[in-house]
């Protein structure tokens, strides 16, 4: 055995040492066999051979798939989570009942506490478990947004919103009578500090922001955002659909009160995702959804007072038991190849694609011109293109990528367009890949 995929092992063996993530990782002898040979690195190799349907094809021709930024690719490891738990540790979960039950139980708080190390949160007590980025938002917009907002008070969102972060908050505005402002981006998609010191007031009550743009690509500087807002007095959102996926990031080191993300965009499950937040602001919301356990001691004629502690006061109902063991697998995948190590590779990516997709007679590409301010996600337009008919040729070529308003017309119209394409890779795109949409985009373009 090679020494990478020894040492990859080796990781994966010492989270399944903990008693609930052994069957997590049941099956992974099973891996696929190497056919990549687009890197030449091994150890990239052997990471995209993870991903069986990078395999697939499309009219013959192998695809590539550069729509990673609606939702990534999953590899082996968690097909194999969500195989063991459905074929040995399925129930609904139950720390004091049957075996099984008591298993499924265990997964999901093993899981949970997987995730709150990976953010560094304080404890599990501040995950909370969701459908996604979408759910998390609403989640704080509905419960926190109804309690905290009020008459004469501002929200502050930017223009590089993506819908699912910026219409939550245009309805708790309409709720609430509160006003929305909007904070713009430079010429190269940041968010411009130098606006941000005007926006803020006493009357803003939250800000929220894309840590990542999903259009844009452009990294935002988190830190010093919470920092200027907690000194008006405002609390902070992140939309993290975008960062979290690609680099560390670390809830306590930004001092951000919220932060939500989506399992899908980090090659976990669809459909499931976390808020962060700080354990006292949790506690002091009300409750997002009711039903059962999230409460205790229901009776029928008073409404319940006696919630679940943490983010469980958050989740009614039978919980996504596969969604957080899928997650927690997803997360110990990533790490097992090195966080930095994969963000290094990333960043030699976007070099790569830009210098390449700046070669295209007419293409012009939104966001930051330097590799190590952006993410690898392109969005571009060519002139005298339509970005839907671009999309279309390419997806004759077997190169699947996005093109439309990117649930983020605000953004566009920003840039002076309404529509666009977005080649979005992650960590299993090579070089390769890029080369054929490069030689996709030339073709169509003749
Ligand atoms: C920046 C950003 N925010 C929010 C979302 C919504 O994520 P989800 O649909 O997984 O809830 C996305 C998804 O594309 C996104 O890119």
């Amino acid at each position: 055995m090679e020494t990478h995929r020894r040492d990859f092992l080796r990781t994966l063996s010492a989270a399944s040492s903990l008693p609930a993530f052994a069957s997590i990782f049941r099956g992974k002898a099973e891996w696929a066999g190497r056919v990549c040979t687009d890197f030449a690195d091994t150890k990239y190799r052997d990471l995209r051979n993870q991903f069986p349907l990078l395999r697939e094809t499309v009219d013959d021709r192998p695809l590539v798939y550069l729509d990673s930024a609606a939702t990534t690719q999953r590899p082996q490891a968690f097909l194999a989570a969500l195989d063991g738990f459905y074929l040995h540790d399925n129930a609904n979960p139950a720390k004091s009942l049957h075996t099984l039950a008591r298993r499924s139980a265990n997964l999901y708080d093993t899981a949970r506490a997987t995730v709150a190390r990976f953010l560094n949160a304080r404890g599990p007590d501040e995950i909370v478990w969701t459908r996604g980025t979408t759910e998390a938002i609403n989640l704080v917009a509905s419960s926190w947004g109804g309690a905290n907002l009020g008459h004469g008070d501002e929200i502050l969102v930017t223009v590089s919103d993506h819908y699912s972060s910026l219409v939550p908050w245009q309805l708790a505005a309409g709720r609430a009578g509160a006003t929305i402002r909007v904070w713009d981006v430079s010429d190269d998609g940041h968010l411009r500090l130098d606006q941000l010191d005007q926006l803020l007031s006493k009357r803003t009550k939250i800000v929220t922001f894309p840590h990542v743009s999903n259009v844009l690509g452009a990294i935002n500087p988190a830190k010093e955002i919470c920092e200027r807002a907690h000194r008006t007095g405002a609390v902070v959102l992140i939309d993290a659909a975008q960062s979290v996926p690609h680099f560390s990031v670390d809830v306590r080191e930004i001092g951000c009160d919220f932060l939500a993300l989506s399992g899908h965009k980090m090659c976990g499950p669809m459909g499931f995702g976390v808020l962060w937040a700080r354990r006292e602001l949790l506690d002091a919301m009300p409750p997002f959804q009711a039903g059962s356990n999230m409460v205790h001691e229901v009776e029928l004629q008073s409404a319940p007072t006696h919630f679940a502690e943490g983010g469980l006061k958050f989740e009614a109902g039978t919980p996504n038991v596969p969604g957080a063991v899928g997650l927690a697998a997803a997360v110990l995948f990533l790490e097992s190849f090195g966080r930095k190590e994969l963000w290094t590779r990333e960043q030699e990516l976007t070099e790569y694609a830009l210098s390449n997709l700046r070669k295209i007679e007419g293409l012009r590409i939104l966001g930051p011109r330097k590799a190590n301010e952006r993410i690898s996600v392109f969005t571009f337009v060519v002139e005298n293109r339509k970005p839907l008919d671009i999309a279309a040729s390419l997806d004759r070529m077997g190169v699947a990528v996005r093109a439309g308003d990117l649930a983020s017309l605000p953004a566009l119209k920003r840039f002076d367009v309404t529509a666009a394409v977005r080649a979005s890779c992650y960590i299993y795109t090579s070089n390769d890949d890029i080369d054929r949409l490069v030689a996709g985009l030339t073709e169509t373009n003749g």
